[in-house]
């Protein structure tokens, strides 16, 4: 499975891509306006940015909500860098801005994906990614990993080449939970990927190979 960090924050892709496990990065607007990137210019500049600290893909989603706005920004992100990916809404707008950016071949991640339909659609337009909000169905009362186990078995089914892109994911039990469904990739805050780490018999372990090395000198 892929490990994308989800945050536009450079000092933590920095740290993800320190790591040496890391495959790329999600933003959205909210993530962006969170650092106080403002206006086309920095924006932009953000995005080329965050491809100069990491090797894999960069999703950069497009601010438009119709059809012919959305297919030039989209161009235009895609233009930036090899890495760009164009993150594009799971709308009548959006899905056929998928099929237009994937006929150019430019990688697209579908994103607010909420349910298996929809997801069906954004492969059917050659989307490069599907990603499936985990974190705010959860918030709702429905079980966003079994969406994510739900469109894996109808991607292999059908053996569509779009990747599942498990987002919204708020903790490290999220990232095993999608491990165990089959997510082609999960994007995660930094904090979850680092949590994968924590194991109190490490710690104990540690300390006492701690002790018993100062015997050995
Ligand atoms: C990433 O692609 C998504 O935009 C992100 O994971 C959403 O996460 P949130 O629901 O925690 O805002």
């Amino acid at each position: 499975m892929k490990f994308f960090v989800d945050t536009a924050n450079l000092d933590q892709i920095r740290e993800a891509q320190d790591l040496g496990v890391l495959d790329g990065v999600t933003t959205n607007p909210s993530l962006m306006a969170k650092e106080g990137i403002k206006g086309k210019d920095a924006i932009l500049k953000h995005y080329i940015d965050i491809c100069n600290i990491v090797d894999g893909d960069v999703s950069a989603e497009v601010l438009s909500t119709e059809y012919a706005d959305m297919i030039k920004e989209g161009e235009e992100l895609a233009a930036l860098h090899p890495q760009i990916v164009v993150k594009v809404p799971a709308t009548k707008d959006g899905i056929k801005a998928v099929k237009y950016l994937s006929g150019k071949d430019i990688k697209t991640n579908c994103t607010l994906v909420f349910s298996a339909g929809q997801a069906l659609l954004a492969a059917k337009a050659g989307a490069t990614y599907v990603s499936p909000f985990i974190g705010r169905l959860d918030d709702t009362s429905t079980d966003g990993i079994a969406l994510i186990a739900q469109i894996v078995e109808m991607f292999n089914y059908y053996d569509f080449e779009t990747q599942v892109l498990a987002a919204s994911i708020r903790h490290t039990m999220h990232i095993i939970q999608c491990v165990e469904a089959g997510a082609d990739v999960a994007t995660c805050p930094l904090h979850a990927i680092e949590g994968l780490l924590k194991h109190p018999l490490t710690d104990l372990g540690l300390a006492q190979f701690a002790k018993d090395t100062q015997k050995m000198s």
